[in-house]
This record gives C-alpha cells, sequence and structure tokens, in this order.
C-alpha cells in the first residue's frame, strides 16, 4: 500500500488527475460536511475500454460511519444519470475481488460482472473485477 500510496497520492498525481478535463470529481454534502465522493471518467481517462460511448465510474467512497443512508446510491444514480443524458451505451467500474461488500452494492443497483483486470500493489498481484449496467 505504501508504494502505491506514494505514486497514486502524489501532489503531482493529484494535480494530472484535477486538471484532467474527461475526469469530474463529485462530493455528497450532508449538514455542509462531505461524507462522499466520486470520480467519473470520460472517453481517454477511462482506465480501461476509453469507449466515448461509455462512462466509467472509477472511485466512490462514502464515510464509514455514514454507510447503508443510501449515499452511494445517490452518488451512483447521479453517474447513471450524467451517462444517459448522454445518451451512453453502458457504466462501467471495477473492484477488487475481495471486496464483498461494494460487490453486492453494485450487484444490487444492477450491475454485472463483464471482465477482471489485474493489476500490482507493490510485489502482490491482485485482480479487480470489472463490472457494467447497460442503459
Ligand atoms: C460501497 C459503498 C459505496 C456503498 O455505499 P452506501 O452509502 O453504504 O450504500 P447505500 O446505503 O447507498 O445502499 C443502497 C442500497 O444498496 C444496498 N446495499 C448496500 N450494500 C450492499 C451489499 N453489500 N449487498 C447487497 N446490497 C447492498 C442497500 O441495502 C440499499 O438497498 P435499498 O436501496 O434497496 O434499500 C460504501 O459502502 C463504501 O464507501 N464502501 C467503502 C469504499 C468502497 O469499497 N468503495 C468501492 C470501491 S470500488
Amino acid at each position: 500500500m505504501e508504494a502505491y500510496s506514494s505514486v497514486a497520492f502524489t501532489m503531482q498525481n493529484m494535480q494530472s488527475q484535477l486538471s484532467n478535463p474527461d475526469s469530474e470529481f463529485y462530493f455528497a454534502m450532508l449538514d455542509n460536511v462531505i461524507v462522499g465522493y466520486m470520480k467519473l471518467n470520460f472517453n481517454d481517462a477511462q482506465t480501461e475500454y476509453k469507449d466515448k460511448n461509455a462512462l466509467e465510474v472509477e472511485r466512490i467512497y462514502v464515510s464509514g460511519e455514514y454507510h447503508g443512508k443510501q449515499i452511494g446510491k445517490q452518488l451512483l444514480d447521479f453517474a447513471l444519470n450524467t451517462a444517459r443524458s448522454k445518451q451512453f451505451a453502458y457504466v462501467w467500474l471495477g473492484v477488487w475481488e475481495h471486496n464483498e461488500k461494494a460487490l453486492g452494492f453494485y450487484k444490487h443497483q444492477g450491475f454485472e460482472l463483464c471482465g477482471s483486470h489485474d493489476f500490482m500493489l507493490g510485489d502482490d498481484k491482485q485482480t479487480d473485477l470489472l463490472m457494467k449496467k447497460e442503459l
């Protein structure tokens, strides 16, 4: 994780992500407190597929104490409605194969498995499952 964090969360990497016009960041607010956030990728900013008719939800996080309060669903619905408004064909995402909670959440929201992607976390090979929801 240290090896990953030292690359993924450098100021330079964050600035590059924030300045990419094909990535959008959204925050879920409750009583002026940020309780969740989401990163959406369009076009070439997508980490796979890079399909102009698709939207990737690269990150969706709700603060632990706010889990189970429909905040994740509201963020995901926003992503789905954004894709629908652009008449995209599907929304897709990658989720770590052992993240049972997130897998259950996405299945509950109508996402289906469509592939997998191996990646290195330090010296460990890990697998993300790819899921999509047709619109
Ligand atoms: C996954 C996550 C975003 C879900 O957000 P949440 O706000 O806790 O979920 P919600 O309250 O919006 O759930 C909405 C619906 O999904 C259902 N649901 C949630 N988790 C579920 C699960 N594991 N299995 C089945 N259904 C689930 C809820 O029961 C609810 O159903 P309903 O609308 O029929 O009542 C949140 O748990 C999270 O941030 N986890 C840690 C970060 C993470 O793993 N992110 C994903 C990285 S790929």
